[in-house]
C-alpha cells in the first residue's frame, strides 16, 4: 500500500516536473512495472549490512557529484554483514564508528535519499577504501530501521536472535559483558560473529551504592528467587514487596544530581511501577512508571516540580526481556540510556535547589497499594551513583569497527576453537567440536604494523598514589583486558587486569612532623604522628570509630557516635520509636512502626473493625475487651447476671425489662392490679389465690357459711351484720330495735330504764318536787329633796338656805317562791 502510495506520488512528480521544468528528473525505472526487492534479498547481495545513524548529510547542490549524488556523514551502530570488508576502510581517528557513506541521492531520482538525525539499514559496498551505497534496487540502499527489517537482516545471515547480554562481571570500574547467537544454517558459515563483548559499569565505585542489599533483596526474602542462569539477578513476584528507609542508604536524601543504573526485565506488555520513593504523606516522590510503549520519569520536588510534566520516554522495554535502562539526572536536564544504544534527553524542569525530601520509603514497585499493583519481574542491577556521569558509562556499545581492526592485526590469525566453542550458543546448539565456528573472521586482513597488546589491553590507568607519605615508596598502574573474546586471546581466560608498579619518593621525611600532633598524638620523626587509639590522620585530626557509625551519626569521640535524631545505639544502628512500637511491630524508621496485619500505626495498636462500644477496649484485631456489664463482639449486649424471667430480656446490666405482670430487677415478681386484698397472694399477673373465707377476683369478697338472714349482710368471713332489731351470728335472732338512753337495756323489745329514767326510750326523768325562795333584786328611780346654801340680797351680804329636786336609784331585794326535781 505504502508502496503503491509512493509510486504514485512519483508518478505525479515525475508528470509536473517534465512539465514545468526543462530536464527531467524521474526514476526511469520506475515506469517499468518495479517490484521492490525484500530486505531479505537486498541484504543477500550486498556487500555491508550496517545500521547507522545519520549525523549529517552533505546534499547542497555544490557538494553534490555530477551524477547529483551526495555523501552523509553516519555513525555506524552495528554491522550486520561484511565486518570484514569495513575493516578495509579508511577509518577516522577521533571516532572509529564515524564514517562518511557516500552515492546517496540522485541519480535522476533512482537513489536513496537519507534524513539526518533517523536511524537506517545500510546497504553498502567498499569504493577506493570508502564506503558507499549500493544499490541492487531501485532506492535499496537504505532501508527504514524497523525490528521488523532487522529480523530480515539477521535471518538472511542465519542467525537466531543474540542472547540477553550476560551479567556485568563487576559491578564498577569496568567488567565485560558478552552475548551469542547461533548460526541457524546448515553448514554453520554465517557472515558476523557469534559472540560480542563488551565493557559495562565503567562509572568508579566512589558515590555509588548497590540498592539491593538495602533492600534485602540479596536475603531472598519471600517471594524472591534467584534467576537460575545469571549470577545476582533476582525474580521478583507480587508477594515481595522490598522496601528500605531511603536515609538508611542516603542519610542526607538522594543527591541533587545522580545517576541510577538497572538492569532489569520487565514482563510483557505489562505496566506499573518499578521503583519508587514514597513519603509519609503516601505521596510518590519519585518513581520509575513503565508501559508497554514509555518510560516515565515521575518526580516532584519541594514545588511539586516537574510533576505531572515529568519526563516520558518512547521506549517499548515491557518485553520479558533484560534491559539496560539508566537514567543521568543533573540540573535540568535528564538522560535515559536504554540498553547502551539508545539515549534520549529531555528537559527536566525541577526547582532550583531541588529537594524530594529525606523521610522517604524507597521500594521495589508501589509501597502505597493505590498506586497499584506490586511489581514482578526480574532484577539484576539497581544502583544509584552521585555522580550523574555514571549513567552513560554502564555500558559501551559494541565495537564491530574496533573487533576488525584488532582481528586484522593478529599475527597468525588462527582462532583457538576452544575458547570459541565456550561462547558459543550453550543451549540448543549441538556441540560442533571441530568445525570452525566463526568464519569470515580468520582470512583476509591482516596487517602488521603495532604490536599486539596495545590492542588487546586498555590503555594504562593513570599512576595510583604513591604508597607512602614520605621518603620511598611503590606506585602501581593497571590496565584490563577489553577485547572482544575471540580475539583476545591472552586476555581471555586468565587474571583480566595487569599491574605495573615503579618506585616513587615523595620527599624527605623530616619536617614531616612539623606541624603538632593533634589528640595527644606524638610525633616520631620517620614515620609522622603516632595517634592515640581512636584517632588517625596526617596529624591525628580524625577521630575513628570503629566499627563506623551508622545511618548518618557522627563520630565524635574515639568509638562514640553521635546520632541523628529517631536513631540509637553504639553506632546509631537502631531506629527510636517513640512511643514504641507494640504487637510485634517493628520500628523501621524514626518514629515509624511497622505493624502486623490488624495493627495500627503508629504504635500498632491494634484495631478493630467494629468499634468497641460501652467503654469496651480494642486488645487485639477485631477483639473487644468489654467493661463489667456487657458481652459481644462490639460490646452492646448488655449481662444479667441470674437472667430474666418470665420472658424478660435484658436491656443493660443488671436491668431486666419485664413483660406486663412482672416486676423485679429480674423480673421474677408477678404483679396483680388492682391488688390482692385480705392478704391473698398474686399467683399469676390478675390472678390471686384467696385466704380461706375471702373470694372473688381480689380476694375483695367475703363468704358466710350460711346466708344472713332478714337481710344481714356478710360483712366478714361467716360474719353478718345485722340491721337494727335483728341479731345473732345469722341475723337470725329478734332484738329491740329502739335505742335505749341513759342506760337503760333493750328487754322483750322495750327499754328497761335504769334509777329514775322513764319514757319509751328512758329518755325522760321521774320527779318529786320542793319548794325554794330565789331572791331577786329591783332598781327604781325617784325624786329627794335637797337643802343647800347660798348668798343672797342686794348686796349678796346674807347668807339663805334654799331647797331643790334630784334623782337618786333605788335598789330593793324581793323574793319569788320557785319548785325543783329531786
Ligand atoms: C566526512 O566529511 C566531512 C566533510 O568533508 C568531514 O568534515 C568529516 O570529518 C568526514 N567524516 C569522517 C568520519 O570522515
Ligand atoms: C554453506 O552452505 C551454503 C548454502 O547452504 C553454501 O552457499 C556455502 O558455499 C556453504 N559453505 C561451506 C563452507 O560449505
Ligand atoms: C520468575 O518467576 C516466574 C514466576 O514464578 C517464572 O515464570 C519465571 O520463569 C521466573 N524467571 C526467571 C528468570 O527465573
Ligand atoms: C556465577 O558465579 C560463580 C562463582 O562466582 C561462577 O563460577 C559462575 O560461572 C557464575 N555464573 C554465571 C552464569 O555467571
Ligand atoms: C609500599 O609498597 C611496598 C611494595 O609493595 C612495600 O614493601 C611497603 O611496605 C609499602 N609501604 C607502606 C607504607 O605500605
Ligand atoms: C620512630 O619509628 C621508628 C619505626 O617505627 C622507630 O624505629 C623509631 O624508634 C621511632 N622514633 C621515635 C623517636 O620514637
Ligand atoms: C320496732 O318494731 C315494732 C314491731 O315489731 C314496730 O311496730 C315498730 O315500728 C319498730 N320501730 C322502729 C323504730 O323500727
Amino acid at each position: 500500500m505504502k508502496r503503491k502510495r509512493k509510486l504514485f506520488y512519483l508518478l505525479f512528480m515525475t508528470i509536473v516536473l517534465t512539465h514545468f521544468i526543462p530536464f527531467t528528473f524521474s526514476c526511469i525505472l520506475l515506469l517499468n512495472g518495479w517490484t521492490p526487492l525484500s530486505v531479505y534479498e537486498r541484504t543477500e547481495l550486498a556487500d555491508i549490512v550496517l545500521s547507522a545513524h545519520v549525523k549529517r548529510a552533505f546534499k547542497e547542490w555544490n557538494q553534490r557529484t555530477t551524477a547529483q549524488t551526495y555523501y552523509a556523514e553516519v555513525e555506524i551502530l552495528q554491522v550486520y554483514k561484511g565486518v570484514e570488508l569495513l575493516g578495509q576502510i579508511l577509518v577516522n581517528a577521533q571516532n572509529r564508528r564515524l564514517s562518511n557513506v557516500t552515492n546517496f541521492g540522485d541519480k535522476k531520482m533512482c537513489y536513496a535519499d537519507v534524513m539526518e538525525g533517523e536511524r537506517y539499514i545500510l546497504f553498502l559496498t567498499t569504493y577506493k577504501q570508502r564506503l558507499s551505497a549500493k544499490y541492487d534496487d531501485i532506492f535499496g540502499a537504505a532501508a527504514e530501521y524497523t525490528q521488523y527489517n532487522v529480523r530480515q537482516v539477521i535471518a538472511q545471515l542465519g542467525w537466531d536472535e543474540w542472547s540477553p547480554w550476560t551479567s556485568c562481571s563487576t559491578s564498577c570500574e569496568g567488567g565485560s559483558q558478552t552475548r551469542h547467537r547461533a548460526c541457524e544454517k546448515e553448514n554453520g558459515t554465517c557472515s558476523g560473529t557469534a559472540v560480542e563483548k563488551r565493557q559495562c559499569n565503567l562509572f568508579p565505585c566512589k558515590g555509588v551504592k548497590d540498592l539491593m542489599p538495602y533492600l534485602g533483596i540479596t536475603k531472598l526474602p519471600l517471594g524472591v528467587t534467584q534467576v537460575t542462569d545469571r549470577n545476582h539477578s533476582f525474580n521478583i513476584s507480587k508477594t515481595a514487596k522490598p522496601f528500605s528507609p531511603l536515609v538508611s542508604i542516603f542519610r542526607s536524601g538522594l543527591p541533587q544530581d545522580f545517576s541510577l543504573l538497572t538492569t532489569v526485565v520487565f514482563p510483557r506488555h505489562t505496566s506499573g511501577f518499578f521503583l519508587t520513593l514514597s513519603d509519609l504523606m503516601g505521596k510518590q516522590r519519585l518513581a520509575i512508571h513503565y508501559s508497554s510503549s514509555s518510560v516515565v520519569f515521575q518526580y516532584y520536588d519541594q514545588n511539586n516540580l516537574p510533576g505531572e510534566k515529568s519526563p516520558s520516554f518512547d521506549v517499548q522495554i515491557s518485553d520479558s526481556t533484560w534491559h539496560q535502562v539508566a537514567f543521568s539526572v543533573k540540573g535540568n536536564k535528564i538522560a535515559l540510556y536504554l540498553d547502551c544504544d539508545t539515549i534520549i534527553s529531555k528537559p527536566f524542569p525541577r526547582s532550583q535547589h531541588s529537594s524530594i525530601g529525606t523521610t522517604l520509603m524507597l521500594a521495589i514497585g508501589p509501597y502505597f497499594a493505590r498506586y497499584g499493583f506490586p511489581f514482578e519481574g526480574a532484577v539484576e542491577q539497581l544502583t544509584f551513583s552521585s555522580d550523574p556521569d555514571s549513567a552513560k558509562l554502564q555500558c559501551n556499545p559494541v565495537d564491530d569497527t574496533k573487533i576488525l581492526h584488532e582481528q586484522a592485526v593478529k599475527d597468525d590469525g588462527q582462532l583457538d576453537v576452544n575458547i570459541v566453542k565456550d561462547f558459543k550458543s550453550p543451549t540448543p546448539a549441538p556441540p560442533k567440536p571441530t568445525a570452525t565456528p566463526i568464519p569470515h573472521l580468520t582470512t583476509q586482513f591482516r596487517r602488521k604494523e603495532t604490536t599486539p597488546e596495545l590492542n588487546e589491553w586498555s590503555t594504562w590507568s593513570s599512576w595510583s598514589l604513591c604508597n607512602v607519605t614520605c621518603g620511598r615508596g611503590v606506585q602501581t598502574r593497571s590496565a584490563y583486558c577489553r577485547n572482544n573474546a575471540l580475539n583476545s586471546l591472552e586476555c581471555v581466560g586468565k587474571n583480566a587486569v595487569r599491574t605495573q608498579t615503579r618506585a616513587c619518593d615523595v620527599g624527605k621525611c623530616e619536617a614531616y612532623c612539623s606541624s603538632s600532633c593533634l589528640n595527644g598524638g606524638t610525633c616520631n620523626i620517620t614515620t609522622g604522628c603516632i595517634c592515640r587509639d581512636g584517632y588517625e590522620g596526617k596529624q591525628c585530626e580524625n577521630v575513628m570509630c570503629n566499627p563506623i557509625c551508622q545511618n548518618g551519626g557522627r563520630c565524635i569521640s574515639p568509638n562514640v557516635c553521635a546520632c541523628p535524631e529517631g536513631l540509637k545505639g553504639p553506632l546509631c544502628e537502631s531506629v527510636v520509636c517513640d512511643p514504641p512500637c507494640l504487637n510485634g511491630g517493628r520500628c523501621i524508621l524514626s518514629g515509624v512502626c511497622a505493624c502486623p496485619y490488624g495493627y495500627m500505626p503508629p504504635d500498632c495498636t491494634p484495631t478493630c473493625a467494629f468499634p468497641c462500644h460501652n467503654g469496651g477496649r480494642c486488645i487485639r484485631p477485631n477483639k473487644c475487651k468489654c467493661q463489667p456489664g456487657y458481652q459481644g463482639r462490639d460490646c452492646t449486649e448488655p449481662v444479667c447476671r441470674d437472667g430474666c424471667f418470665n420472658g424478660g430480656a435484658c436491656v443493660a446490666p443488671k436491668t431486666c425489662s419485664c413483660p406486663r405482670g412482672f416486676s423485679g430487677s429480674r423480673c421474677h415478681l408477678i404483679e396483680c392490679n388492682p391488688p390482692c386484698q385480705n392478704r391473698g397472694a398474686c399467683v399469676f399477673p390478675g390472678v390471686c389465690r384467696c385466704k380461706k373465707g375471702y373470694t372473688g377476683d381480689l380476694c375483695d369478697k367475703h363468704t358466710c357459711k350460711k346466708p344472713c338472714s332478714n337481710g344481714g349482710q356478710c360483712t366478714g368471713p361467716n360474719q353478718c351484720t345485722c340491721p337494727l332489731g335483728y341479731g345473732g351470728k345469722w341475723c337470725h335472732r329478734k332484738r329491740c330495735n329502739v335505742t335505749c338512753f341513759n342506760g337503760g337495756k333493750c328487754k322483750s323489745r322495750r327499754c328497761r330504764c335504769k334509777g329514775s329514767f322513764v319514757g319509751t326510750r328512758c329518755e325522760k326523768r321521774e320527779c318529786r318536787y320542793e319548794q325554794y325562795v330565789v331572791p331577786s333584786q329591783k332598781s327604781i328611780r325617784t325624786f329627794q329633796r335637797e337643802e343647800y346654801t347660798t348668798q343672797c340680797g342686794h348686796w349678796q351680804w346674807k347668807t339663805c338656805v334654799q331647797t331643790r329636786l334630784k334623782y337618786v336609784l333605788v335598789t330593793h331585794t324581793l323574793y319569788r317562791t320557785a319548785y325543783r326535781c329531786i
